[in-house]
């Protein structure tokens, strides 16, 4: 029987986090077990900074962005022999079993605790959202309204000085932060690396658009395509057009998270806890066609996440 539960943050931090870990906590509490949090993801179990915690720990923090209890990435946990540690400390502190809300790193530690005799429930913490077994990950929408905000504040002097801005926005290898904001601004040109365009088929359409009216053209691209300032240079001399690179960075990661964002979480949060309560690990809590849904994490690391082309469509169709 499941009487005491960890939970933990790792990856990179995602708006959202606090409202999740405030549903795993007080959903436990309300099922009559003793919640336990661990600092700063899985070196927080090497490190053994795990405390046990009552409802009022959570209390404040719904709005709040980041994670209070911090999070690392840790490499070299996918080692065996650090897995093995991991599972030691957690059975000297008697967790029978842990919570994890991140991404995919995070979910690969998961499955490893799990097989391993400690029965693991992720979340989906990220705003890259690419996370294959739901549709949505918590911080993807506080992120995409940050973004959009930034654009729509560069799309003001952009216009004014009838210029080309070259803005990179965060996701890893997912488009979606991009493609979302693209419709959402009326972005000019979307890139991403799911489906990237080739630059010169990049200047040739910004090329037209210019000779059929546009006097400012805004181009949203996914990172680690290309450097951004030098691709704006290019843009600059082969279009004829003053263009600026901007690379939004750390900020998407930042703030309150959104109404949906909160909702997201309560709704997984307290699935995660259902999960275990009920003898279940080994799953990933997620949201498909707005239904909660519990998926092996196994399975869902090699699911193929739902592709993007169809709003990149979109967005080209409507600029
Ligand atoms: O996974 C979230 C994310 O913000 C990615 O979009 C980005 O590539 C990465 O984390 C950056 O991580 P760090 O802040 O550790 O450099």
């Amino acid at each position: 029987m499941i009487k005491k539960i960890g939970v933990l943050t790792s990856g990179g931090d995602a708006p959202g986090m606090n409202a999740a870990l405030r549903a795993v906590i007080r959903t436990g509490i309300d099922r009559g077990l003793e919640m336990y949090v661990i600092y700063d993801g899985y070196k927080g179990i090497i490190e053994k900074r795990i405390e046990k915690v009552d409802r009022h720990f959570v209390s404040e923090i719904i709005n709040r962005g980041g994670t209070i209890i911090g999070t690392a990435r840790l490499p070299e946990f996918v080692e065996d022999a650090v897995q093995n540690k991991a599972v030691e400390i957690l059975k000297e502190f008697g967790i029978d079993a842990l919570v994890t809300i991140g991404g995919d790193g995070t979910y690969s530690g998961a499955l490893a605790l799990s097989r391993k005799g400690i029965p693991c429930v992720g979340l989906p913490g990220t705003i890259d959202n690419d996370i294959a077994s739901s549709d949505y990950t918590i911080g993807f929408d506080t992120a995409l309204n940050t973004i959009v905000d930034c654009v729509d504040k560069l799309r003001d002097t952009s216009s004014s000085h009838q210029r080309c801005s070259v803005i990179e926005v965060m996701g890893r290898y997912c488009g979606d932060l991009a493609v979302y904001a693209g419709i959402a601004c009326g972005a000019e040109i979307v890139v991403t690396s799911e489906h990237p365009t080739p630059k010169q088929e990049i200047i040739e359409s910004i090329k037209k658009q210019i000779q059929e009216g546009k006097h400012h053209v805004m181009v949203l691209i996914t990172e680690k395509i290309c450097n951004v300032e030098e691709f704006a240079r290019e843009i600059q001399n082969e279009c004829g057009i003053e263009s600026k690179s901007e690379v939004l960075g750390r900020i998407q990661r930042g703030g309150r998270p959104s109404a949906s964002d909160r909702i997201l979480a309560a709704r997984l949060g307290y699935e995660a806890i259902n999960q275990l309560a009920n003898g279940n690990g080994g799953l990933c809590i997620g949201i498909i066609d707005n239904k909660v849904t519990a998926t092996p994490i196994e399975v869902a690391l090699k699911m193929k996440r739902k592709d993007n082309l169809e709003l990149l469509n979109i967005c080209t169709a409507i600029k």
